[in-house]
């Protein structure tokens, strides 16, 4: 999947303003950014639902202005809406769908059933989906976009309003039908869920890529580890920002410094013997790796999911 310097104008406003993307077979790229930087309507031109005003993209190997039918044989899309009608069973849901894709009644009712097991939903096939909880639904939802083996899944914010556990059962099946070989290309608010499932990662802002990398490469490039120091109360907040040194970072409401480090357990040793000799117990010492909220924050100057919900 490619696309070169893609534009869409919604009334005056660029929507995507020069947008790259490179996202080779079989990869899952995880497209990250806060609400509004253009994530969906980038999804929506490499589905071909959206025509693009600007530069070209290809999908599967077809281009989705001039060969919008064959990328539509190829792709599927979850968007963040459900299409699953809670009246109907699971099975009935799949099976209505299998029919909506011109398969005979018979195919459809096979395709369901594989699909049914396949997504962990067999024992669940002939409960109405309005009863089933939000994990399962999503997983019907995603079992649904498999109808047509599509090569290419675009998901987005597949589990955007589950709780953890749910997100997990999603984590699961999108781990497996990756390692059946289909391209994800999946967006999210969720650093964690891109940390868990992208290979590769792009930070998109004010419709443009704001950075790119590998998550591991991401959170190298804030600069390696940092020790954090967590003292009992503020009096020694200006003691302990003292022994980290000057770049130290002081956070007064949580009583926490901290300071990048790049020798980490040689600094651990010195901080702890010098909190030590000026008479500072701490409460917590710890080195920590960069997360990818760190790099989100670093790179777009909002908080990844905070910032969407207020
Ligand atoms: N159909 C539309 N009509 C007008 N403006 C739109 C439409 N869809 C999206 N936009 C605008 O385009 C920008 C990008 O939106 P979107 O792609 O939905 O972002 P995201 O999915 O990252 O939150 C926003 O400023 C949004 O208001
Ligand atoms: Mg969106």
């Amino acid at each position: 999947m490619l696309a070169e310097g893609l534009r869409k104008m919604f009334d005056k406003k660029a929507a995507l303003d020069g947008f790259d993307l490179a996202v080779p077979a079989g990869t899952v790229c995880g497209l990250l950014g806060p609400n509004g930087a253009g994530k969906t309507t980038a999804v929506r031109i490499l589905a071909t639902l959206l025509r693009l005003d600007g530069g070209r993209a290809e999908v599967a190997g077809h281009d989705v202005a001039r060969e919008a039918p064959a990328v539509r044989r190829q792709v599927a899309l979850n968007g963040q809406q459900s299409t699953v009608d809670g009246v109907l069973t699971g099975r009935e849901n799949l099976v209505m769908w299998g029919r909506l894709y011109h398969l005979s009644k018979r195919q459809a009712e096979v395709r369901a059933d594989e699909l049914l097991e396949q997504f962990g939903l067999t024992d669940a096939a002939g409960k109405r989906a309005k009863l089933y909880s939000g994990g399962m639904r999503r997983r019907l939802d995603l079992a649904s976009s498999f109808i047509m083996r599509p090569s290419v899944l675009f998901l987005d914010e597949p589990t955007t309003g589950l709780d953890p556990r749910n997100r997990g059962e999603v984590w699961r099946e999108v781990k497996r039908v990756v390692a059946e070989g289909t391209t994800v290309l999946l967006t999210t608010q969720y650093l964690d869920e891109a940390d868990q499932l992208a290979d590769q990662i792009v930070v998109m802002d004010t419709g443009r890529v704001a950075a790119q990398g590998t998550p591991d490469q991401l959170k190298s490039k804030l600069g390696g580890d940092r020790i954090e120091v967590v003292v009992r109360d503020a009096d020694e907040l200006p003691v302990a920002a003292e022994v980290l040194g000057p770049d130290a970072e002081v956070d007064p409401d949580t009583f926490r410094v901290s300071v990048a480090v790049a020798d980490r357990v040689a600094a651990l040793t010195r901080v702890t013997s010098a909190l030590a000799a000026r008479g500072v117990e701490a409460e917590d010492i710890a080195l920590r790796r960069p997360t990818l909220d760190d790099v989100f924050l670093a790179i777009t100057g909002h908080k990844a999911v905070s910032e969407v919900r207020a």
